[in-house]
């Protein structure tokens, strides 16, 4: 065999991972190869493969004899929609995808150039966990990953796609990582499986109602996207790409759009007769995005807020929602999770931000204060409070009580705040507070239904509208629905080289 021979025999070694035996089973799994993943994901011919040679170093319980070039992870680079972007696909032929000291090596390394170069990264995770014949070496390859998704958080865009188990382990460093995508039915994510649950806590659960998809995206929130199979998946991660910069000094990029007659008489006839009638806010979004724009993010979780990217006038901006169609957008701990989050990620990577408000106010109840709706709703708040981008506000109703403050507004650093007529901007709806602040003329009252009625119509005149706080420059103008689309363009034109800085700290400590 010559050297070239010998370079083409090792590159076809490599290329078939664990062998055609195991490839033909992940393919009966319904499940793609690591290499088929990284062809879908990346521009034709742009991917340049590091590391095919790699071998594990573990010559324990015969390992020295199981070799497979690549160790289990295939690593590189090259472009996604013609950016620049680096991925590591974990290949499930070898050991289950488990991660060894090399195995792990090779994802730190790749993590380094895409920091030193300014480009996400992307992870197509399948993995059995720790690699167990390896012990606490592989342990140690995990940390060195995590401690290095920590240092990257914030400055280059990283994503997780979940496409087959992330047992123990495997599962922290997409945690760390800004977004997770899961398959339906083909992935998992668990610190312990079923098994481990079983003798612990005499639960019976299958792996799906442990860790399924579903179980992530409605339940726990760990997942932000899910997608019916592989491709699907492949295809929200480089949507989500799209609304996104290449890292932390970068704007996202934008894209062309069609000026054209920016009214949208749709918008005016949105808002419900009663304050207490539900209404879509998706419906409002869409009229004012640019058209099929709005890409939800984390749709299943928290309904009562909705979050996502979408373009205004072909550039980027997150958009925060509160959603009066579920729990008529009562700000709970859940949703103040979602939103903080999301608020977080947007001005990591200079994404403005818009909020929708129509709150009714935060949650009551004992589960809702047992479980900390005071630190979890200080989250958003802080969150809000800390963001530097652009960031502007329309009431187009509830603005009530603290909520009303939380809602990105003026008070805690929004850049513009705007309300619909139909705003209503106090410390609560009419009728509650006339029941408390004129409990006494309402008992003494013959007609209590009468009294209370029309103490409410009292309350509801004075501040049941945006003037009150537009007289303040709480509000910066009332604007018509129909106008929105115009104003905000022009109004995060004005904001785009809007430059703010917080005071000189190590870091905030955010109420976790
Ligand atoms: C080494 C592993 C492995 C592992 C799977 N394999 N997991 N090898 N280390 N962790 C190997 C199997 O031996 C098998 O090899 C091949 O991968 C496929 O595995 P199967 O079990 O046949 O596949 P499947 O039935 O699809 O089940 C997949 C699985 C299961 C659910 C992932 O293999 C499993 O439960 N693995 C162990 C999970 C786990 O407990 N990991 C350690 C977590 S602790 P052959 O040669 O037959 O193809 C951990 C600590 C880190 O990660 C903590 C840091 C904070």
């Amino acid at each position: 065999m010559n050297k070239r021979e010998q370079l083409e025999s090792l590159r076809a070694q490599s290329l078939l991972g664990g062998g055609q035996d195991r490839i033909d089973a992940q393919h009966k799994k319904g499940k793609l190869t690591a290499r088929e993943r990284i062809h879908f994901l990346m521009d034709e011919g742009s991917f340049e493969e590091i590391g095919a040679f790699v071998q594990h170093r573990s010559s324990d319980f015969g390992m020295e004899k199981q070799k497979f070039l690549g160790d289990g992870v295939v690593t590189g680079y090259g472009t996604v929609n013609g950016r620049l972007t680096y991925v590591f696909s974990q290949d499930f032929t070898v050991f289950g995808g488990s991660l060894s000291e090399t195995h792990a090596e090779k994802i730190c390394k790749l993590m380094d150039l895409a920091m030193k170069n300014g480009a996400p990264i992307i992870g197509l995770n399948d993995s059995g966990g720790a690699r167990i014949q390896e012990g606490v070496v592989s342990l140690g390859g995990y940390a060195d990953i995590f401690y290095k998704n920590t240092m990257a958080s914030g400055v280059i865009p990283q994503l997780s796609a979940i496409m087959g188990p992330c047992a123990g382990g495997a599962v922290y460093s997409p945690a760390i990582t800004d977004y997770i995508l899961m398959v339906e039915n083909s992935s998992y994510m668990f610190v312990t499986g079923p098994n481990v649950v079983k003798t612990v806590t005499h639960e019976e659960v299958s792996s799906e109602d442990l860790g399924g998809a579903s179980v992530h995206s409605a339940k726990s929130g760990v997942a932000h996207f899910t997608a019916a199979n592989e491709i699907e998946s492949i295809q929200q991660l480089k949507k989500l790409l799209s609304y996104i910069p290449q890292n932390c000094e970068e704007k996202a990029p934008s894209y062309p759009y069609e000026k054209g007659d920016e009214v949208r008489m749709k918008l005016a006839g949105i808002i419900p007769e009663s304050a207490n009638q539900p209404y879509d806010i998706r419906e409002v979004i869409s009229e004012v995005a640019d058209e099929g724009s709005f890409f939800e993010v984390h749709k299943d979780f928290a309904e009562n807020i909705v979050v996502g990217f979408a373009r205004l006038a072909g550039r980027s901006i997150g958009i925060v929602a509160n959603q009066p169609a579920f729990l008529a957008g009562v700000l709970d701990i859940h949703s103040s999770q979602k939103a903080a989050r999301f608020v977080r990620f947007c001005d990591c990577f200079n994404i403005p931000l818009l909020v929708f408000e129509d709150v009714p106010g935060f949650l009551p109840g004992t589960d809702q204060e047992w479980n900390a709706i005071i630190t979890n709703g200080a989250k958003l708040l802080y969150a809000f409070c800390e963001a530097t981008v652009p960031r502007v506000t329309v009431i187009t109703r509830k603005a009530y009580g603290g909520a009303y403050d939380v809602m990105n507004s003026k008070h805690i650093g929004a850049d513009m705040n705007l309300a619909w007529p139909t705003a209503e901007i106090a410390v609560m709806g009419a009728k509650g507070a006339a029941e408390i602040i004129f409990k006494r003329q309402i008992d003494a009252s013959e007609n209590k239904e009468e009294a209370l009625k029309a103490k409410e119509a009292e309350y509801g005149a004075l501040f049941a509208n945006p003037y009150r706080a537009a007289e303040r420059g709480f509000i910066d103008d009332v604007i018509l629905p129909e106008e929105t689309r115009s104003k905000l363009i022009k109004a995060f034109s004005m904001l785009e080289n809007k430059v703010a800085n917080l005071p000189r700290k190590k870091h905030g400590n955010i109420p976790l």
